[in-house]
């Protein structure tokens, strides 16, 4: 799992997680595996057909417990003669994946004739389904009928991903990637404070290129704004990500605008700025671009030295400061080396942004390809404050909040 998944407020939080019998029952064990990566805790049940693609053995030994089987085999151990009600009134999320076209239309009609369809029925809290099935049973009018009535029956879907089948057919049917089933049940876990808003992250590095072979950059891996770009997701936005070069991957519901130079990023935030509620500017955009040498490869020959010139680059934050309209929010960043709060201050006025968060980035702990940060936070209400050293997911789930009192 990447780790721009791993927020501590999952931590210990119930999922239930129902496996039924389809070919795709095996990818349930990697997402028991992520939910488990995620801090969750997690509890499954198999219904007797899934039991004959995977066993209850593999779900127990990686570490979901409760695992339910049979309505009427004796209750597993951590279990009761309740298990029916039980993940109702224990866990905070339930989850279907893969579940069959019969799950489906179970579920559609409020059917309980096993531990599965008793369980969701007697489930109060949010339901996410992903289904599983060949693609003429998902395009059949009953399967068609029975996934509209899901959702007039508050059930998140997880849609089906298209391609080749395990019986040679081809077209819709296959589990949806399992990272798109992670995401929605992390979300039915998180605040949805930010649902309705348009988030821009710009992150990573620039790359001003001098030559054939050569450009200008820093070691910006982009961590700290796919951590933003994913808090946002969770909680419910719409996000769009500018990003420099980097080898990150990134939630399967953002997308994605892939630039290489400064100037290149500039263009894409203008253009998308206007329809933004909320600009967040992590990148470590170069200031400056060397004068081009040109496509050539420069060859060394037998010079001693080399001088090479440079040209500003567009400050973009400050060019979406400048154009940010009532009700659009800006959150800025600033990696500093000395006077962190009064260049904090200074970048907080002059880019007209709303809130700032900076760090020194000559501190252990904080900066450049640190998995954390340590934050002076600052916004324009005049509000300071200096958190520890924190993991880039908790300070970006935490700069959300502070934006949202804000
Ligand atoms: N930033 C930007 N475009 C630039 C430079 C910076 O959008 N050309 C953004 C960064 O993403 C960050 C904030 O501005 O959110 C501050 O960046 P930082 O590098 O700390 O400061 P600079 O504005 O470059 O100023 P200085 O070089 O004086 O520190």
């Amino acid at each position: 799992m990447q780790p721009h998944y791993r927020f501590a407020g999952f931590m210990g939080k119930r999922v239930h997680l129902g496996v039924s019998g389809s070919i795709a029952a095996y990818r349930s064990l990697d997402l028991l595996r992520a939910l488990l990566e995620a801090d969750c805790t997690v509890s499954a049940t198999l219904t007797e057909s899934a039991a004959r693609f995977v066993t209850p053995l593999s779900f127990e030994a990686l570490g979901a417990s409760p695992v339910y089987g049979s309505m009427f085999e004796a209750a597993p151990s951590g279990g009761s003669a309740f298990g029916h009600l039980e993940p109702g009134q224990e866990a905070e999320v339930m989850v279907i994946a893969p579940a069959t076209a019969n799950v489906l239309a179970k579920l559609a009609h409020g059917l309980a004739d096993d531990m599965l369809s008793c369980q969701a029925l007697a489930f109060p809290g949010p339901k996410i389904v992903a289904p599983a099935m060949n693609p003429r049973m998902w395009d059949s009018p009953a399967t068609r009928r029975n996934w509209d009535l899901l959702d007039i029956l508050g059930y998140t879907r997880v849609q089906p991903d298209s391609g080749h089948v395990a019986c040679g057919d081809t077209g819709d049917g296959r589990l949806a990637p399992l990272e798109n089933i992670l995401i929605e049940t992390l979300k039915a876990l998180s605040p949805q404070d930010l649902a309705g808003k348009r988030v821009l992250v710009t992150l990573g590095p620039t790359r001003e290129p001098w030559d054939g072979v050569r450009f200008w950059s820093n070691p910006s891996s982009g961590t700290m704004g796919a951590c933003l770009a994913m808090a946002a997701v969770l909680r419910g936005a719409e996000v769009t990500i500018v990003a420099g070069p980097t080898a990150l991957e990134f939630p399967p519901n953002a997308t994605v605008v892939s630039v290489t130079t400064a100037r290149e990023m500039h263009d894409a935030c203008l253009d998308l700025w206007p329809g933004m509620d909320i600009g967040c500017a992590t990148a470590a955009v170069a200031d400056f671009h060397p004068v081009p040498f040109g496509p050539e490869k420069y060859k060394k020959g037998g010079i001693e030295s080399l001088t090479v010139h440079f040209e500003p680059n567009p400050d973009i934050l400050k060019a979406l400061g400048e154009s940010k309209t009532e009700g659009q929010k800006l959150i800025g960043f600033a990696a500093e080396t000395s006077n962190l709060k009064e260049e904090a201050a200074r970048k907080l006025d002059s880019k007209r942004l709303d809130l700032i968060a900076a760090n020194d980035i000559s501190r252990q702990g904080s900066g450049f390809g640190t998995p954390t940060n340590e934050m002076f936070v600052l916004d324009s209400a005049g509000r300071r404050e200096t958190w520890p050293v924190l993991p880039k997911t908790e300070v970006a789930w935490r700069l959300w909040d502070h934006l949202q009192l804000g």
